[in-house]
């Protein structure tokens, strides 16, 4: 090595990088199985709206032209159909990258930022690498608990993490309990609701009005679950306009390809289309807890488009996720989450649900 190259451990990450444990998503491919049911992502089992994928391939035709950094189109269709203020919406690259300008811009070194037990692992992941500290709040029975958030609190708190339903519980905190958060954290905290999974709690804004109500509330959404673009990767936020000015300041101007604001804007038009998606993910949710729970595994009310199925053990939900493989199926251990004993389980159409209840009746010997 020449003298004048600087050696490797002198090249220091910044404070707290090194803290980050790697995000795990999903497993998606399985030895021996050519036609694998994914139960692991929380996937749209109907795929993007047709008008969706019509507009993604329609843009194929401009991939030389440079998209428009304001995303204005997107988010009056947004503004349209959630009856909110473009002007205070704000675009992202999933919405991951929205939860990281947040985190980025209110969180540095020294401030604490609040998750809960079983919260959504990229909100520790996001703090670290803003170097603030995640400080982890007790559940109770697998839902979040808004006191022990608020007695959690200190001077040094400058954003709340929840996701309102839950991943990977389903559970949700009901209107008045946040109500009772927002009220009580300090102006110099930001309570972000991540509404990643509202489209699936029938009649939930996702917390839009508490936006309205609170200065210092944000909500987060995504194109990925109930409009199927995961693949594509969009989201975006809703919050004062003070808010969002200060998130463009770290958003890249071109963050967002024309294939994905034109399909995002078309999939979030076809009201039809997310209407049914959001209607057979309930019928088809409540089915499965019914016949799970009549097997003797537990299984809390969910909210979302997945359900966490609860065992007797940590070797019992190994054992069933092992009969679930062997069956081409892949669902989503959560032991790193604080659930060894539990399978998250994300809710496909009729066929894939009953191919669940078949093989878990199997496995539990209840058929
Ligand atoms: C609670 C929650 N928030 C945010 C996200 C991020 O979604 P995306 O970046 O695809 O919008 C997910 C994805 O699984 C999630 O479960």
């Amino acid at each position: 090595m020449p003298e004048d190259r600087p050696r490797t451990d002198a090249i220091r990450p910044q404070p707290g990088i090194m803290e980050i444990a790697l995000y795990v998503s999903g497993e998606s491919k399985l030895a021996g199985h050519t036609d694998v049911l994914k139960l692991s992502s929380n996937e749209n089992p109907y795929g993007a709206s047709p008008k969706a994928q019509a507009a993604f391939a329609a843009a194929a035709g401009n991939l030389h032209r440079y998209p428009n950094t304001d995303h204005a189109g997107l988010r009056a269709a947004i503004g349209e159909i959630h009856g909110l203020d473009p002007d205070r919406i704000i675009c992202g690259v999933g919405s991951d990258e929205v939860l990281q300008f947040i985190t980025q811009s209110y969180a540095g070194p020294g401030d604490e930022v609040i998750t809960t037990e079983h919260g959504f692992s990229m909100y520790p992941i996001l703090a670290h690498a803003a170097g603030a500290v995640p400080v982890e709040v007790r559940e109770v029975g697998r839902r979040i608990d808004v006191d022990a958030i608020l007695a959690a609190v200190t001077e040094r708190t400058r954003i709340v993490f929840i996701a309102n339903p839950a991943n990977p519980t389903g559970t949700m905190v009901g209107e008045a309990a946040l109500h009772r958060l927002a009220a009580g954290l300090p102006e110099t905290a930001l309570l972000v609701l991540d509404g990643a999974y509202a489209e699936f709690a029938e009649g939930f804004d996702g917390g839009a009005s508490l936006v309205d109500t609170y200065p210092n509330v944000v909500m987060t959404r995504t194109f990925s679950k109930i409009h199927g673009l995961g693949g594509l990767r969009i989201g975006w936020g809703y919050a004062r306009r003070e808010v969002i000015d200060v998130l463009n300041r770290v958003r890249q101007p071109f963050n967002l390809s024309v294939a994905q604001m034109d399909a995002a804007e078309a999939a979030i038009r076809d009201v039809g289309f997310t209407r049914f998606c959001a209607t057979e993910n309930a019928k088809w949710r409540d089915f499965l807890r019914q016949a799970l729970v009549q097997m003797g595994i537990g299984c809390d009310e969910s909210f979302a488009n997945f359900i966490l199925a609860r065992f007797a053990s940590p070797e019992e939900a190994d054992a069933a996720d092992q009969a679930l493989k062997a069956d081409g199926i892949l669902v989503r251990k959560v032991a790193g989450y604080k659930l060894p004993n539990c399978l998250r389980i994300t809710i496909g159409d009729e066929d894939a649900c009953r191919r669940i209840i078949g093989v878990l009746a199997a496995f539990k010997g209840v058929r």
